[in-house]
C-alpha cells in the first residue's frame, strides 16, 4: 500500500479486527485509499485509521472526559478559583480509573487547562485566578482510559457577561457548528477549518492560526493537523475511521497571539481582547461523522 503497510491475502483475516477474510471486508476500501493516493490526495496512512474496537476504547474514554466538563458545569461559578477546578477534574478522572492526558504532558504542571478572558489557551490553574462575574472562560480537558485518549473543551460564563463576551463565546460555537455541517466522507479536511473561518470573519471575528485541532485516540496529538483558517478542497481526504478534534480559537480582535509568558504555557491575544474556544472530537463514518466528546 501507498503507506508501507501490506495488505493481508484475500482469504486471509482483515486488518481490522472483524475477524472476516479481507476481501470480504475492507479490499475495495483500501483499493479506494490506494487509487486516490495514485492520483495525488492526501490519504491518511493505514495507522492513523481506528477499528470498530479502537472506537469502542475511545468512547469508554470519552465517557469519563464528558462527565468531568458535566460535573465542572454544576460547580463553577463565582468565587471558584481555578486550583479548585484542576482538583476536582483530578479527583473525579482518578475515580473512574482514567488518567488526566494534560498531566506531565511535555511539563504542563495540571489536570486540566482553564483559559479566561483574553487568555487564548494553555491557561494554568491557579490559586489566584478566583472566577469574578463578567468572566468567560474555556476548560479544556483530556483524558487516558486504558491508553485511550479523549479530548473536549466548553466554555462558561460567570454571572452576568457582557452582550460582547456572549456573543463571542456563541459565535465561537456556531463556527465550530459550521465546521461539522462542512464534514462530507470522502471529503477535505480543509473544508472544516473554511467554514469556521468563513463564520467568524462573517461575525467580524479572527481565528488562531498556530493552533489547531489534531487527530487523536492512540496518542493525544497525532495527526492531522486541524487548521481552522484552511481552504476548502484541500487537504486529507476524510477517510472513515479517521478520528481528530476541532477546537477552534476565536478572537474579539486580532489574530496575533503572544506566547511570551514566562511559565512558558500560557498563551494570550496580541491585542488582550478576549478569546473564545470550544472542542469536539469526533470519528468520520461512510454517512457523515459521530461526536465522540464535546
Ligand atoms: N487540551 C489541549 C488540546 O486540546 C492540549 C493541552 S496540552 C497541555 O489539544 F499540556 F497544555 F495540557
Ligand atoms: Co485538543
Amino acid at each position: 500500500m501507498y503507506d508501507g503497510l501490506g495488505r493481508p491475502g484475500r482469504n486471509d483475516e482483515c486488518w481490522c479486527g472483524s475477524g472476516k477474510k479481507y476481501k470480504k471486508c475492507h479490499l475495495t476500501f483500501d483499493d479506494k485509499l490506494q487509487a486516490l493516493y495514485d492520483e495525488g490526495y492526501e490519504v491518511p496512512p493505514r495507522d492513523l485509521l481506528k477499528t470498530p474496537e479502537d472506537i469502542e476504547g475511545i468512547k469508554r474514554s470519552a465517557k469519563i472526559n464528558i462527565g468531568v466538563l458535566d460535573m465542572v458545569s454544576e460547580r463553577i461559578g463565582e468565587g471558584v478559583n481555578t486550583l479548585e477546578i484542576d482538583q476536582w477534574i483530578y479527583d473525579y478522572t482518578v475515580e473512574h480509573g482514567a488518567i488526566p492526558a494534560d498531566l506531565d504532558y511535555e511539563g504542563f504542571p495540571n489536570s486540566v487547562c482553564t483559559s479566561i478572558n483574553e487568555v487564548v489557551c494553555h491557561g494554568i490553574p491557579s490559586k489566584s485566578d478566583v472566577l469574578t462575574s463578567g468572566d468567560i472562560v474555556n476548560v479544556d480537558c483530556s483524558t487516558i482510559l486504558d491508553g485511550y485518549f479523549s479530548d473536549s473543551s466548553r466554555m462558561f460564563c460567570i454571572g452576568e457577561v457582557s452582550p460582547e463576551r456572549k456573543r463571542l463565546v456563541e459565535e465561537t460555537k456556531a463556527a465550530l457548528e459550521a465546521g461539522l455541517a462542512a464534514i462530507k466522507p470522502w471529503g477535505f479536511l480543509g473544508d472544516i477549518g473554511a467554514a469556521v473561518k468563513a463564520h467568524a470573519a462573517s461575525c467580524g471575528f479572527s481565528v488562531v492560526r498556530e493552533f489547531g485541532g489534531h487527530g487523536i485516540g492512540f496518542e493525544f496529538h497525532e495527526d492531522p493537523f486541524v487548521s481552522h483558517v484552511s481552504q476548502a478542497g484541500t487537504g486529507m481526504i476524510l477517510v472513515p475511521g479517521l478520528v481528530f478534534t476541532i477546537e477552534p480559537m476565536i478572537n474579539a480582535g486580532g489574530q496575533a497571539i503572544d506566547m511570551s509568558d514566562p511559565n512558558g504555557w500560557t498563551v494570550r491575544t496580541k491585542d488582550r481582547s478576549d478569546s473564545a474556544q470550544w472542542e469536539v472530537q469526533l470519528v468520520i463514518t461512510e454517512e457523515g461523522y459521530e461526536l465522540l466528546s464535546w
